[in-house]
């Protein structure tokens, strides 16, 4: 064969050959997350095939911790180092701070074709972009002031669903007598800021709960509302295990589900878990909201932002990841397992269980007034830097029994000067 019959031969095959056996590798996308419990990997997993099927590459960048103070080291030096994923879960003010650093990537093309600011309640939209042009997507609402209830642990104990913070001690007392454990709970610092969080919104209401964690108010910090939230955490603390040190959320949670503790304060992504385990809302579980703060919903917003690539496939595969988000599939059957509500206002909300859609009568209800406020414990309040100084105050009060309320109060306040 002469050169030319060998490039026609070569032209002809290439005409039999599919488009796509042609075309360049398929983009990836990195995607660092913390959602590693069995509940929120079957959540993230609904994402992950999504991408597949629209022909990426996933990869996973999972770093397990729950809160994800790990997976946000490990952010930073991939940053520092000049190898950010594509996207990573980053929430709140924090998404601020990463825009500053001018590595977030403009989405603004997908959010108009996808028609997010129509989709999205404003507040929404606006945590979601960096002056003024969309840099993250957000995936959920998330419940934070939830108690979480098994109810055959109750009936042998001939303990009442509590409403108020006195009924939640007076069931504990009767769960303690029955040898159950009252409270389960994993002694991280994420999780017994958890715990307090719902103490403040139950002892301070939703006002005095902005005035102390997003206006980080003086007089708020220091009065005597929040002397009383510090002793009835350390009253809460009593009625944990005491062997809780490091002990995952989820494994706490596995305690209520099996028959071991009685109840847990956490977030609805607590619902994953029970999910997971094939247990029914409303009939193998009870989800109330935290004692005292039934009109308040603190709300978790889980988002991705998208970092600045230099690969055109690796950018297809990342606007796929961006679109697929706020799709009405996606959104349905990743909150579903994780636990949360859409986050997208035109849902059919059908199809979820009974604790979603209590939780999205709440959220519209809190909407209406001042109920609605931001997780301080889920970066959604204030920055890392604050957070990380609330955090410390109440990890250190929670695991001496003997600190004094009035001396953590002056601690918080002062802690949080310093970090600002
Ligand atoms: C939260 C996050 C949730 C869940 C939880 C436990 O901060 O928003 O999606 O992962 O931590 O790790």
């Amino acid at each position: 064969m002469n050169a030319i019959n060998r490039l026609a031969a070569v032209v002809s095959l290439a005409s039999l050959l599919p488009l796509s056996a042609l075309a360049a590798e398929p983009g990836t996308v990195e995607v660092t997350h913390w959602w590693t419990s069995g509940g929120e990997k079957a959540a993230v997993d609904t994402l992950r095939k999504q991408i597949e099927q629209d022909g990426f590459v996933w990869k996973d960048n999972a770093v397990a911790g729950g809160g994800g103070a790990a997976a946000m080291t490990v952010l930073k030096s991939r940053a520092v180092a000049g190898n950010p994923p594509a996207a990573a879960q980053v929430k709140g003010p924090d998404i601020q701070d990463w825009g500053a650093l001018g590595l977030l990537t403009n989405l603004d093309d997908v959010a108009k074709a996808n028609d997010w600011d129509a989709l999205l309640p404003r507040k929404v939209a606006d945590i979601m972009k960096y002056d003024g042009h969309y840099v993250a997507v957000p995936v959920n609402i998330h419940r934070v002031n939830w108690l979480w209830i098994n109810p055959q642990v109750f009936a042998k104990a001939g303990a009442k669903v509590p409403t108020t913070l006195d009924e939640l001690f007076a069931a504990a007392d009767k769960l303690k007598a029955a040898g159950f454990v009252p409270l389960a709970h994993g002694g991280q610092p994420w999780q017994d800021s958890t715990v307090f969080e719902g103490v403040v919104l139950s002892i301070l209401g939703p006002k005095g709960y902005h005035a102390a964690f997003v206006e980080l108010d003086e007089k708020t910090l220091t009065g005597a509302q929040m002397i009383k939230a510090f002793s009835t955490l350390q009253r809460l603390g009593t009625y944990m295990d005491p062997n809780r040190a490091g002990r995952d959320w989820n494994v706490a949670a596995a305690e209520v589900i099996n028959g071991k503790a009685g109840m847990q304060i956490m977030g609805d992504w607590a619902k994953s878990e029970w999910t997971a385990a094939g247990k029914i809302a409303g009939k193998d579980y009870e989800c109330v909201a935290f004692p005292g703060t039934q009109g308040s919903f603190a709300y978790n917003i889980d988002s991705l932002v998208m970092f600045r690539l230099k690969d055109e496939n690796d950018i297809k595969a990342q606007n796929d990841l961006a679109k697929v988000a706020l799709e009405p599939a996606f959104q349905t059957v990743f909150n579903q397992n994780k636990g949360s509500l859409p986050v997208r206002q035109d849902m059919d909300m059908g199809p979820f269980d009974a604790c979603t859609q209590k939780s999205a009568a709440d959220f519209k209800a809190a909407e209406q007034g001042d109920g609605l406020q931001p997780s301080m414990a889920h970066n959604m309040a204030t920055s890392l830097a604050v957070q990380g100084a609330i955090f410390d105050v109440v990890t250190n009060f929670l695991n001496d029994p003997k600190a004094d309320p009035a001396k953590a109060v002056k601690q918080l306040d002062s802690a949080i000067k310093s970090a600002k």
